[in-house]
């Protein structure tokens, strides 16, 4: 069996960068039908965005949009928002992610959509909730991270360094794209009762602010009792009245930092990251790896709160330990124990690791000609009984006549919508 969860349903995806297509992509990979709206002549943004060659689309636009068909439409045109009525009509699902108010302007607003077809979820991403003050702003990553807590809690809290940080990972763009599909997945389930589909809306705010949920349980306790006894600036530095950024210490009540290993200075990334768990008997098993056994009865380090009161002297006792093994060596030794340990891995040691070939977690896709075979991150999850097959990317318009003839359109009229900038550029002659 490897029957297609989402095998028979339709995605009219209007969605270009990263937010939106990383949630169709997701789609499309659960067998979803996607077909991508793009304008004609230019396509998606990211098309040309960071390009290893002016002929091939960049990894950018590889990554987020395999398996789907592209359809070149200018939905502004007459002819275009016959073609885009046409398409609402027989889908299951509507997703957009245009500055707020664009898709109005264009005339398919929630409304229009669901009075064409009832049955349609119309999925939305917006940079904040509608009852934001800053619900009209276009947004973008930053502007999420900055917006939502995540840039100003993480980075260093004192020196130069001390400055607002966005993290690597897109909390707001493909995680927006992951929390729309919870959103829509939903939403299907829910049309299973009801018959009819609903408007889902997300915004990259919420996406990333669902993520920083610890940093506002932080703020309830700061405001409780002014301090936080699992960050680094307690017990002998001043709190203010928000949450301050953390280092490197861990998000929850267990103790955890990242250690220099012995090639540090030549390779940025020889660190490991070591937890110390809270429960006595974790304890004992990491002090007895480590070589601390002392600090089993010290009343200074045998309690997890007296632990948290001499973060200091633990931190530089485990980085002396560390500093003479690298990063696998600490974390052989530490892991035979029990204790939580992992190496900080570039992107280079992750992409080369087989292991993680798996037929999920990183993919090959053969996208064929110039650009041949790319890497990706998969499905973020394994089904028991689904194995996705992962397919190259569309060209620009490559399945516009494939898409218009499949909604009843006839040879002369594809032709025309050619010919009258509909789903291809005007020639420039005639558009003057
Ligand atoms: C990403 C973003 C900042 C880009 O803004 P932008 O440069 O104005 O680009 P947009 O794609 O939104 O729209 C530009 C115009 O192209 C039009 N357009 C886009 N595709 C079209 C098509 N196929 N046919 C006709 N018009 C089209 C839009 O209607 C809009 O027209 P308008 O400015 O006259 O209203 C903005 O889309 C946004 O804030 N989106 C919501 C949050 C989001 O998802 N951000 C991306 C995170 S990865």
């Amino acid at each position: 069996m490897n029957t297609a969860p989402l095998q028979g349903i339709k995605v009219v995806d209007f969605t270009n960068v990263q937010s939106g297509p990383s949630c169709t992509q997701l789609l499309a990979w659960l067998g979803a039908d996607v077909v991508k709206i793009e304008r004609p002549g230019t396509g998606d943004a990211t098309r040309n965005e960071i390009q290893f060659d002016p002929d091939c689309p960049s990894y950018y636009f590889l990554q987020l949009n395999s398996d789907k068909k592209s359809l070149a439409l200018d939905a502004a045109t007459p002819d275009g928002k016959d073609i885009l009525t046409r398409l609402i009509k027989e889908c299951d699902i509507f997703v957009e992610n245009l500055h707020p108010g664009a898709m109005d302007k264009l005339g398919f607003s929630w409304e229009v959509v669901h009075k064409l077809n009832p049955k349609c979820i119309y999925g939305t991403i917006k940079g904040f909730p509608i009852s934001s003050k800053y619900a009209n702003l276009k947004a973008y990553e930053p502007v999420a991270q900055v917006t939502a807590g995540a840039a100003s809690t993480t980075g260093w809290w004192e020196g130069p360094d001390n400055v607002p940080t966005q993290s690597g990972a897109a909390l707001g763009d493909s995680n927006t794209g992951m929390h729309l599909t919870i959103g829509l997945l939903a939403a299907l389930c829910q049309r299973e009762k009801t018959g009819e589909g609903c408007y889902v809306y997300q915004s990259m705010h919420n996406a990333c602010l669902n993520l920083c949920r610890i940093k506002t349980r932080d703020q309830l306790t700061l405001d409780r009792i002014g301090y936080l006894t699992q960050f680094p600036q307690y017990p002998d530095g001043k709190f203010g009245d928000f949450v301050p950024r953390s280092g490197n210490q861990e998000g929850s009540g267990v103790l955890g930092w990242t250690y220099k290993c012995k090639n540090w200075a030549t390779d940025p990334n020889d660190y490991v990251y070591v937890i110390l768990q809270r429960g006595a008997k974790d304890f004992e098993l990491a002090c007895k790896a480590l070589g601390f056994e002392d600090w089993l009865t010290n009343p200074d380090f045998n309690t997890a709160d007296a632990r948290d009161r001499h973060k200091q002297q633990i931190w530089d006792r485990i980085q002396k330990f560390c500093i003479d093994k690298t990063k696998h060596e600490v974390t052989d030794i530490l892991s035979k124990a029990g204790v939580p340990v992992a190496p900080v891995l570039s992107t280079k040691e992750i992409m080369t690791d087989q292991s993680l070939y798996d037929g999920n977690t990183l993919v090959k896709i053969n996208q064929g000609g110039k650009v041949g075979e790319f890497v990706t991150v998969g499905v973020p999850f394994t089904l028991s009984n689904f194995q996705p097959a992962y397919g190259p990317c569309p060209t620009l318009g490559g399945n516009t006549d494939e898409v218009l003839k499949s909604i009843g359109y006839t040879d002369e009229q594809i032709a025309s919508f050619a010919k009258n900038g509909t789903t291809a550029p005007m020639p420039k002659t005639a558009a003057k």
